[in-house]
């Protein structure tokens, strides 16, 4: 009953609905219609209630519990909470070998071993940040999935801008800054043989609410939260729920039209070009980031004068500065 009075409450919100209508609505009566409204509202939910007019929802509480989850993640995806993980990674992979569908999601309040890419690792403070992963089965070839890498970014962008407006950019392929400090972080891993994806788990660490004092020294200057940059609270309800459904819809999307291009443009609009460094696998070469190509590769121009393309995964791209 929860969840659909908070769907009805969703689908009309900054609307008000009539305590006649919702009881009707619900088939409940007009007496249990506001003790649940009392309830929602004593969990946060800022429902006014106008005599005449009826209960307006106005916003959703600052909470990633499943219930309020439900009711925004479309699709009738899988959901896994946890007040707290040692990483969702790791238990989006564990759920993953045990067969669960794609789309399937999971969240965490905290973690206690978070995890960055090479071998980082990834503080995620309880309450204030979104740290969640989807576990997708593309039916997409292997040597493809540094695409997803690149859709996961463009999800986040998409989302940070439409519910903040901060001006937000991706360094290639998927660290997602905001003035030059790093507010997002995305860790795909996956498991294949030479011909399929049996799956892959992309995990986004996005920090929603930290205030300065919640980085360990060494990452203030480098890191940053939307909370920080824009001054105001985001809800991270919201922010969860818009990346994930935005996730599926992009692969939805390229499964069905194999057109990776609209991707790629979109993606241009946040991307980060300039000078770089780009090391490992046995190379290490300066030169100017281009930005992506259509695979989704950056192109470097090296000092040199060549120009390569450069997959996610097989080399560390980092900016260089004052030169
Ligand atoms: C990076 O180093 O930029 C990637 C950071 C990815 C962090 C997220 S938080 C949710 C998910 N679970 C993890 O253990 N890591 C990812």
């Amino acid at each position: 009953m929860k969840n659909k009075i908070i769907e009805i409450l969703l689908s009309n919100i900054g609307q008000p609905l009539s305590g006649e209508t919702l009881s009707q609505q619900l088939g409940i009566s007009r007496a249990a219609v506001w003790k649940h409204m009392k309830n929602l509202r004593s969990e946060g939910c800022n429902i006014s209630a106008v005599n005449n007019r009826g209960y307006t929802l106005l916003s959703m509480p600052d909470s990633i519990h499943p219930e309020f989850f439900n009711a925004l993640f479309s699709g009738r995806r899988q959901l896994h909470y946890f007040d707290n993980l040692l990483s969702t990674n790791d238990k989006a992979k564990e759920l993953a070998k045990e067969g669960c569908p794609s789309g399937t999601l999971v969240i965490a309040d905290t973690q206690t071993g978070g995890k960055g890419r090479l071998g980082r690792s990834w503080v995620s403070v309880p309450g204030k940040g979104v740290w969640m992963s989807i576990v997708l089965r593309p039916r997409m070839h292997p040597s493809q999935m540094h695409k997803i890498t690149i859709i996961g970014a463009l999800a986040a962008v998409q989302t940070i801008t439409v519910l903040t407006g901060l001006p937000v950019k991706i360094k290639w392929p998927n660290d997602i800054m905001i003035n030059g400090k790093k507010v997002c972080g995305i860790l795909c891993e996956m498991s294949a043989d030479m011909d399929e994806v049996d799956y892959l788990v992309m995990g986004i660490g996005l920090n929603a609410n930290l205030d300065s004092e919640d980085f360990p020294e060494e990452l203030k200057k480098i890191a940053t939260s939307l909370k920080i940059e824009s001054g105001c609270p985001v809800s991270r309800l919201e922010l969860a729920s818009s990346i994930a459904n935005r996730v599926c819809e992009i692969m939805n999307f390229l499964e069905e039209t194999g057109d990776f291009s609209s991707v790629v443009k979109e993606y241009k609009n946040y991307e980060i070009t300039g000078r770089v460094r780009a090391f490992g696998s046995g190379r290490d070469v300066t030169g100017l980031a281009e930005g992506i190509d259509e695979d989704g590769a950056l192109v470097l121009l090296t000092d040199k004068g060549d120009r390569l393309h450069i997959i996610s995964g097989e080399i560390s791209v980092r900016s260089i500065e004052g030169e």
